[in-house]
């Protein structure tokens, strides 16, 4: 048997990129010779193989055949007499379909290396419109690799439109599209993953909630971009110059899906985009299972950036009505990322990118002020119960007056 080093391995290899994943090919094996040497299954009737030692995936040399629709309609065929370029062929990109021996001889029948000099990401063959998830795969390469000045080539992206109409991307599952999305947003130019997706008609059909902003005009004193979408393109931009966890990235992609629901008569502005974004960006979490964490910082940031934004300004009750609905007292972590994603709300706009937020500091502080009020004294006057809820609630509001006052002498 030959064994090859295949896929990202190889292509980050080339561009002088730190490998982490490597994954192996294995031509002229049996399933039955794999066993024999001691490697471990990973799926029942997958060729797939985990290394005794170094748990690294071996895959027998295959072919794919779509025999359905979505994932899992797949045959494969792996035997001996596969051969590495049959392998290479079923694969997403040409800098993906290439393998390396041990000596580091390259085999790149596909033209991998030219086209990873020449900055392109380009599909192998027609079989890539056999898994439509490699739609969003190209896209989070291109977001990944903008910096170094890779596109979509046009052919690829013309395939990739194909498969946006079909309607094949409809039958992804909400759990390999998350995969995607969450590693595109970890990328350094996330919003080239939303910008792909854009060009190719995809965004329509994963996202039309955020799809629906391009074109949306916001006045142009709070907004000198003008358009909602490229609002949110710099939004995303900023999280992630800001290197913002995954958290903040989803909050920020999904905090204005209310300015799509905008009547036109009403346009630029956007009353209440706030409260009717809500419904928008729980049908989002939703449709991808986002984790927990992710859904609950968009739902607060969608409904509370405005708040966040004019903080200054607001009455002590109303930002006592803040704090206790983003729950400062319990969900300290989860106050940072809120204020995060209002700050990265606030600089992408249009030659704005490097002001100040002292909304920031100004919310942390009220927050302790809030945090401060003791419950001990007020347990020691007898209040319990709701009372007693009310007591810490009044005891708050007082120190946040206190507060506003302090802060503006
Ligand atoms: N592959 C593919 N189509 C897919 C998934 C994977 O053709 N839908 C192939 C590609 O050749 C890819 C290899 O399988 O290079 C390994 O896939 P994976 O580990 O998901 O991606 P990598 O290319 O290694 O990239 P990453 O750095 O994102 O892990």
């Amino acid at each position: 048997m030959q064994i090859y080093k295949v896929g990202g391995a190889v292509r980050d290899r080339l561009l002088g990129k730190p490998v982490t994943d490597i994954d192996w090919v294995v031509v002229g094996a049996t399933a039955e010779e794999m066993l024999a040497n001691g490697f471990r299954p990973v799926g029942a009737d997958f060729p797939v193989f985990l290394h005794p030692k170094s748990g690294e995936e071996y895959a027998l040399a295959r072919t794919e055949r779509k025999s359905g629709r979505g994932y899992g309609g797949f045959t494969f065929h792996a035997s001996p007499e596969v051969t590495l370029e049959e392998d290479l062929i079923r694969r997403d990109l040409t800098i993906n379909a290439m393998a390396e021996d041990d000596q580091q001889n390259l085999t790149d029948p596909y033209h991998g290396q030219r086209d990873l000099e020449a900055r392109l990401l380009r599909h192998v063959s027609p079989a890539f419109a056999e898994d439509p998830l490699r739609v969003l795969r190209v896209a989070r390469f291109a977001a990944r690799y903008a910096a170094l000045g890779f596109t979509v080539a046009p052919e690829t992206l013309g395939l990739m439109r194909e498969l946006s109409e079909s309607g094949e991307l409809e039958a992804l599952t909400a759990e390999r599209s998350w995969k995607e999305i969450s590693r595109a947003l970890m990328e350094d130019q996330p919003q080239v993953f939303i910008e792909v997706l854009r060009e190719c008609g995809a965004l329509k059909v994963l996202m039309p909630e955020v799809d629906a902003l391009f074109g949306v005009p916001q006045p142009k004193a709070h907004h000198p971009e003008i358009d909602t979408g490229v609002h949110t393109l710099s939004v995303l931009e900023q999280s992630a110059l800001h290197k913002q966890p995954l958290t903040v990235r989803w909050a920020c992609l999904l905090h204005d899906l209310g300015k799509g629901l905008t009547p036109e008569e009403e346009w630029p502005r956007h009353i209440a985009h706030e409260h009717t974004g809500l419904k928008l960006i729980k049908t989002v979490n939703e449709r991808f299972k986002a984790p927990k964490d992710c859904q609950e910082l968009a739902l607060l940031v969608g409904q509370y950036h405005t708040h966040g934004h004019r903080a200054l300004e607001l009455k002590p009750s109303t930002l006592l009505e803040l704090l206790q609905s983003l729950d400062v007292y319990r969900r300290p972590q989860r106050f940072e990322e809120f204020i995060s994603a209002c700050e990265m709300d606030a600089r992408g706009r249009k030659g704005l990118e490097l002001r100040s937020y002292p909304q920031a500091d100004y919310l942390r502080g009220a927050a302790t002020a809030a945090r401060s009020v003791a419950v001990q004294p007020l347990l020691e006057k007898g209040f319990k119960g709701p009372e007693l809820g009310e007591a810490i609630k009044r005891e708050r509001l007082k120190a946040l007056k206190a507060y506003k006052e302090e802060a503006s002498t």
